[in-house]
């Protein structure tokens, strides 16, 4: 949740000694938080890196699904397609969301 341009996701696919098939669903607006848009970071480009590093990761036998837009419309998403119990760890990246008030929703 929050994957930007999917530094967690490539570290926890790299770090992965969990499951011989890893799914991965990454959640953002890829819109930015205030702290992105007040030093006009580009979010077009680091969609994009999110595209090329963590979707590359597929060859290392992990499935990448980027799910773009708010975490609350994407849990229903989620949870309507069937994913209630798949979960067995949930990253959640929003310390400046929080601090701008304007955190996930659940
Ligand atoms: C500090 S970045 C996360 C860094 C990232 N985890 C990494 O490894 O590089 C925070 C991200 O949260 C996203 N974001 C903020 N509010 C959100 C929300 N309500 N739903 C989904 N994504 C949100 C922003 O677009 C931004 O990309």
């Amino acid at each position: 949740m929050g994957s930007y341009e999917g530094a967690s996701a490539c570290y926890l696919i790299d770090a992965n000694k969990w499951h011989d098939e890893l799914e991965m669903f990454c959640v953002d607006t890829w819109e930015g938080g205030a702290e992105h848009q007040s030093n006009g970071v580009n979010m077009r480009s680091v969609e994009e890196r999110f595209v090329s590093l963590a979707c590359s990761q597929a060859a290392k036998g992990a499935s990448v699904t980027k799910l773009k837009g708010t975490s609350d419309l994407a849990l229903s998403k989620l949870l309507n397609e069937g994913h209630a119990s798949s979960f067995d760890f949930i990253y959640v990246v929003g310390i400046q969301a929080l601090q701008s008030g304007r955190g996930y929703r659940f």
